[in-house]
């Protein structure tokens, strides 16, 4: 039964993302109804190189599903890069007698989980958590719906003050090297322009649109920026444009307010569904692998393969979002 999993560990790497505890709540009590027990490690890598456990049962996931951030803590572990500090990991991780771990993060952490698995022969499971939603295996990462409603949100109260004080606004987002926060947010939020890493931008073509908006009476405009979408992020590209126009203009960059705040319903049922099945694939015997969602269905993806592979944006909404805003 359960392939000899009796104990799992879990935790959380790199970037936090909205969902992560709803993530973390399933994976135990997922793994309660199986008999199997859970320990989770803190501060990401960090904590299974210092050894800093803490048992998870269902009592201590209570009251956590509407909470951001992430209840154990997490790092960019330097030394968890290095297969000295990778063999040190799966020896604690032997001595806590844990069978399988559960890796909630994003690209960068399926790096180390691969690493931890191939060369020290881990049982993994990655859940994919980042807002970035760069990773292939799954339509939408954990939090990315978080952060597009929290930046939409904030560009909703920009668009006030540029409609009030007729203004050119640069609201730059994050996203990493992908443009699909900016990409969702722009065409939710209505802005005049998007511009995304993975489509090159003409200034001077970005230019005349905005000149030709103020000649045609628009009143205001924003443009969303995705951090990466331009040289120098939003601050870049307002300089060129005010190298051209002279309109007066103001950047607002979102950073790190879009990784915080409670999750959306969609990113809490997402990490309920994604947590459990991670339970589910390893007790099932699967290792090795992401567990995502696709077309509404639960997916396994080889680890390396969800960042080895190139993640498409979605073309057809870039082109709506250049019709309806031209
Ligand atoms: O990967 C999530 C993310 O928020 C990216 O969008 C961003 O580039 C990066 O993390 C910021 O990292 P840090 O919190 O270490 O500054």
């Amino acid at each position: 039964m359960n392939n000899g999993i009796r104990k799992i560990a879990v935790l959380t790497s790199g970037g936090d993302a909205p969902g992560m505890n709803a993530c973390i709540r399933a994976v135990v009590r997922a793994a309660s109804g199986q008999s199997i027990e859970v320990v989770g490690f803190l501060q990401g890598y960090r904590g299974l190189l210092d050894n800093l456990q803490t048992p998870l049962g269902r009592r201590e996931v209570g009251n956590i599903i509407q909470r951001g951030g992430t209840i154990l803590g997490t790092s960019r572990c330097q030394e968890f890069m290095t297969p000295q500090g990778r063999a040190r990991a799966a020896e604690n991780l032997r001595k806590a007698d844990v069978d399988a771990l559960v890796v909630l993060g994003g690209n960068g952490s399926f790096q180390g989980a691969h690493a931890l698995a191939t060369e020290c022969g881990v049982r993994v499971i990655g859940v994919p958590c980042t807002i970035d939603n760069d990773l292939v295996g799954t339509e939408y990462t954990l939090g990315f719906d978080t952060a597009v409603n929290v930046a939409l949100d904030a560009i909703d109260r920009i668009r006030d003050t540029a409609e009030s004080f007729e203004r050119l606004f640069f609201v730059e987002v994050m996203g990493n090297t992908c443009g699909d926060i900016a990409l969702e947010v722009g065409v939710a939020g209505g802005a005049d322009e998007v511009l995304l890493p993975e489509s090159p931008t003409d200034i001077e073509v970005l230019c005349e649109h905005l000149h030709l908006g103020f000649e045609h009476g628009r009143r205001s405009s924003i443009v969303v920026v995705a951090e990466g979408g331009f040289p120098g992020g939003a601050f870049g590209v307002a300089q060129q444009v005010w190298m051209r126009l002279r309109a007066d203009y103001r950047v607002c960059v979102l950073g790190h307010i879009q990784r915080g705040g409670s999750p959306t319903a969609r990113d809490r049922v997402l990490g309920s569904k994604l947590g459990s099945s991670a339970v589910e694939a390893l007790a099932a015997g699967h290792e090795g692998c992401m567990v995502g969602q696709i077309d509404g269905n639960i997916s396994l993806t080889p680890l390396e393969r969800t960042w080895n592979e190139h993640r498409e944006v979605d073309r057809s909404l870039l082109e709506l979002a250049h019709r309806l805003t031209h």
